[in-house]
């Protein structure tokens, strides 16, 4: 696992945006695959990379055209047009800006009539595209990723996820009352995540700091579900100084020691 500790939120957005930047404008379409695929998330976290990638794309030094996606999840209930859906929130954060082809934008639909025959859909849809190349993901104050609540398998695949109370606490900060938030969620399994050929996670803010000591430096564990990416051949962590807190003093020297070339 690679882990890459920067000043600040921002610094960590210019940074995993300049690496998206740099790996979609290293592909070269052919015939055998045609798009890089990127898994994408939603939440605070991702909003400076989101922001430097709009800004690199209105620069000129960065287009979409080959590139699809699918973001990790959708809240069960709300119609991709509410304001506060998944949906909405990657148009209005990212889509918008871009010049991705609609057709190759993929999200969960959370008002599917048939939730279970939606997540088959989705993981039937990510294959035929070829998998996953890049899945960037944040984390929940209790290391869940995508809304791998703690006590998923870590080998689950797409499903309907109930969310904990205090995923719902957490993310009530969206909404204008705490009952508005959905209590269950479609969501990519850990396993979907690890089957990408590379995932990358932001985590950033003091309140992340236990969830990234456990991501780092404890055991794999289904109750701290990012942990799993200590089984990933290529996994790199993003964050911040705040988040560090945790942290051994060695382990954080030693990171940024490795950053540094030393
Ligand atoms: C939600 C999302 C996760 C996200 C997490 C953290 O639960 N399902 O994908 O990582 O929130 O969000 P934030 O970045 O706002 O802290």
């Amino acid at each position: 696992m690679r882990l890459v500790i920067k000043d600040n939120n921002d610094q960590v957005g210019e940074f995993i945006a300049n690496y998206i930047c740099s790996k979609i404008n290293a592909f070269v379409p052919s015939e055998q695959k045609k798009y890089i695929v990127l898994g994408l998330p939603t939440g605070s976290s991702p909003l400076p990379v989101y922001k430097r990638l709009v800004a690199l794309h209105k620069e000129g030094r960065l287009s979409f055209k080959n590139v699809v996606t699918f973001n990790m999840d959708e809240y069960v209930g709300l119609q991709p047009g509410h304001p506060f859906s998944y949906h909405h929130f990657m148009h209005e954060n990212l889509f918008n800006h871009i010049d991705i082809v609609r057709d190759n934008i993929h999200i969960l639909c959370g008002v599917a009539p048939d939730p279970v025959a939606e997540c088959a859909r989705y993981e039937q849809s990510i294959i035929d595209h070829g998998g996953i190349d890049l899945f960037l993901g944040g984390i929940g104050v209790d290391g869940h990723i995508a809304f791998n609540e703690p006590g998923s398998s870590l080998s689950s695949r797409t499903r309907l996820k109930t969310l904990t109370k205090d995923t719902i606490i957490v993310n009530s900060r969206f909404f204008e009352r705490i009952d508005q938030v959905p209590t269950r969620a479609l969501t990519v399994g850990v396993g979907t995540i690890m089957d990408a050929r590379e995932v990358v996670l932001i985590i950033t803010g003091h309140n992340k700091a236990m969830a990234l000591y456990k991501t780092v430096e404890e055991g794999i564990s289904h109750m701290w579900t990012a942990s799993a990416l200590q089984m990933h051949k290529k996994a790199m962590i993003v964050c911040d100084d705040a988040s560090t807190d945790e942290l051994k003093v060695k382990t954080v020297r030693y990171f940024k020691d490795v950053e540094s070339g030393l």
